[in-house]
């Protein structure tokens, strides 16, 4: 054990001999609504088709939560589900980072909120914003608790109500996106190497693909900005399409690169649930079998930070990831935002 005292200075960390150790998911867990909007429902709203929805997306439903339901119930739930699941007591959680575009407020921090809904009393809580990437994001910051030894329990939930910044009469967005949240608890477990690597990148020069533009500083809420429509979701398809797909691409071959680890060996990959034909450019190019890949698209769309969260879980519920499993989760957002992990399951 390293001396804690240098220059008469207490160093709270040099106690574990700045020694790091993993940080693995010990439970996850996921919560949609109940509502049901189908491409059908969206014929009655605005010009479009089943058949344009499905063959340019392979979304056929999204779920969309009530008009008294919001980002912080929806993240709860998913937290609280993820807990049982990992018979993970309130007062065990040490951190609560929420990751979303769409907080309950713009401050305070919707990871506030479901602190106390989920009575983790005891924990910090923030919110961080990286779009679609957030939830992996979100994994990497939680991860430096774990490993710093600073926190033994860190959770960690992407969550959206979309629904409440699509402009409804947009057929350009408003069939691409729905509602959901997912969690997980971070903690360290013996013998496992968790979250191997995390290959995060940006790229601020392409912010106008997907943006909100009103409600921020630049552009306050006035009569004029809501009569504008400035304060629903903007997007750019083809331009953000084409970036997903390098973007995906190349941090999944790094952080598979840094993990000296050849695509056949990944059980499962998670990528971000935005669009079909993303994921399956995305796979062709990593030679990737398509029984490796998971897909929920076509029943909840894009749910921005929520998306692996929920695919996540389910693929764990349904058996396609075991213990020991390695698994690539692949995601990219506004920002514009990327991201890729490696974990031992
Ligand atoms: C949005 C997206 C599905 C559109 O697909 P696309 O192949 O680029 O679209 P196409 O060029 O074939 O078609 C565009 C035409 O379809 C029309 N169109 C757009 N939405 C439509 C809808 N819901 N129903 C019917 N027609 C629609 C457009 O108005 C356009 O018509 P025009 O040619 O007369 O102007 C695609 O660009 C996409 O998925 N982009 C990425 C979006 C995404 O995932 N964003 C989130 C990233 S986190």
């Amino acid at each position: 054990m390293s001396s804690p005292t240098t220059k008469g200075i207490k160093n709270p960390r040099a106690r574990h001999g700045f020694r790091g150790r993993t940080c693995s998911i010990a439970s996850v867990g996921s919560y949609v609504p109940e509502r049901v909007l189908t491409n059908a429902d969206l014929e009655k709203m605005v010009d479009t088709s089943d058949d344009w929805i499905t063959s340019r997306t392979g979304i056929k439903e999204r779920r969309i939560a009530a008009s008294d339901e919001y980002t912080s119930d929806m993240a709860a739930k998913a937290a609280l589900r993820a807990m049982k699941k990992g018979g993970i007591l309130p007062e065990q959680i040490d951190l609560v980072i929420v990751a979303t575009i769409t907080p309950d407020m713009p401050f305070p921090a919707t990871a506030c909120l479901v602190q106390q809904k989920i009575g983790a009393f005891r924990s910090a809580a923030f919110d961080i914003e990286a779009a679609c990437s957030g939830f992996i994001y979100a994994m990497e910051i939680g991860q430096q608790f774990i490993t710093s030894h600073t926190y033994d329990t860190v959770l960690v939930i992407g969550a959206e109500k979309l629904s409440s910044i699509i402009d409804w009469t947009d057929r350009n967005t408003c069939v691409l996106f729905g509602d959901g949240a997912g969690a997980a608890i971070l903690q360290s477990r013996a013998n496992a190497h968790g979250l191997l690597t995390a290959c995060m990148g940006a790229d601020g020069s392409k912010a106008d693909l997907l943006s909100m533009p009103g409600g921020g500083c630049r552009c306050p809420a006035t009569a004029e900005s809501v009569a504008s429509r400035l304060h629903y979701l903007r997007m750019e398809g083809k331009e953000t399409f084409k970036s997903a797909v390098n973007a995906m691409y190349t941090a999944a071959q790094e952080s598979l690169r840094r993990c000296e680890l050849d695509i056949t060996r990944i059980k499962c990959i998670i990528p971000h649930q935005a669009n079909q034909r993303i994921i399956e450019a995305v796979s062709e190019r990593l030679e990737a079998k398509p029984d490796q890949v998971f897909v929920n698209l076509d029943k909840y769309g894009n749910t921005s930070a929520a998306s692996v969260a929920i695919a996540l879980d389910e693929a764990v519920e349904s058996g396609r990831i075991q213990r020991g499993d390695l698994i690539l989760l692949i995601v990219f957002g506004a920002g514009l935002t990327w991201a890729a992990a490696v974990i031992e399951w």
